[in-house]
């Protein structure tokens, strides 16, 4: 497999979303907010994330050419919308996912809410097509973050829904600073300190 890591770019955007509607249909913070096996539902989502929210560093993986990673993460303290924001994207960017709405607001709003005050790269989406996981492409585009981490000297932050993606990120020196419910869901937040 050729692997290549590059910046995302919008040409790219219908095989984006339609791999990570793929890579987080069955991620439990989706399946409370989005329902089971809702895979229209994961596009809409993602696209209304890749056209409206992903808009700090973005990149994708290609293997042999085709979409199999992507991974986006933003400096705060833009790295999520103000909590006073969140209605308004409700009623706009947010209201074609319909019923699913208010589960996203407290969702995010309860992100918000916790995003930590001290300067770090916040890590998310990063998801990795089905069928191409467990073959390194992940740890390809977290060397890309870490990369990115050492060159400011920032710390990294992030959140996550799957307790093996908590094994995952302690192999990139993050740890576990806060466990909460969120939507029903159980949720891990880690932090990578800042180091040169
Ligand atoms: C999490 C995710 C991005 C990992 O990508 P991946 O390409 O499968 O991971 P890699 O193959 O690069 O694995 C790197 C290392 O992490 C380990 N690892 C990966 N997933 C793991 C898991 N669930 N539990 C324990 N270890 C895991 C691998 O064994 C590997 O270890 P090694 O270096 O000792 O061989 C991918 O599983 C994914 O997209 N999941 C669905 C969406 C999601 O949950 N995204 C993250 C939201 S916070």
């Amino acid at each position: 497999m050729a692997l290549v890591i590059e910046k995302y770019d919008a040409s790219r955007l219908e095989s984006t979303v339609s791999m990570l509607a793929a890579a987080f249909v069955t991620n439990p913070l989706h399946v409370s907010a989005l329902g089971p096996h809702q895979i229209e539902q994961n596009r809409l989502f993602f696209r209304i994330g890749l056209e409206n929210m992903f808009t700090g560093h973005a990149f994708v993986a290609l293997a042999d050419g085709e979409v199999r990673g992507y991974m986006h993460f933003y400096a705060s303290p833009y790295c999520l919308p103000p909590p006073e924001q969140i209605p308004s994207a409700a009623a706009t960017m947010l209201k074609p996912l319909g019923a699913a709405v208010p589960r996203v607001v407290v969702w995010f709003s309860t992100w918000c809410r916790l995003d930590p005050k001290e300067p770090h790269a916040h890590l998310g989406p990063i998801g990795v097509s089905p069928e191409a996981q467990g073959q390194g492409i992940g740890a390809a585009l977290m060397d890309r973050y870490i990369e990115h981490l050492g060159q400011e000297g920032i710390a990294g932050y992030l959140e996550t829904d799957r307790p093996g993606n908590v094994e995952f990120y302690k192999k990139f020196d993050f740890v576990v600073q806060n466990e909460q419910e969120v939507i029903g869901v159980p949720t891990w937040y880690m932090w990578r300190p800042a180091r040169q």
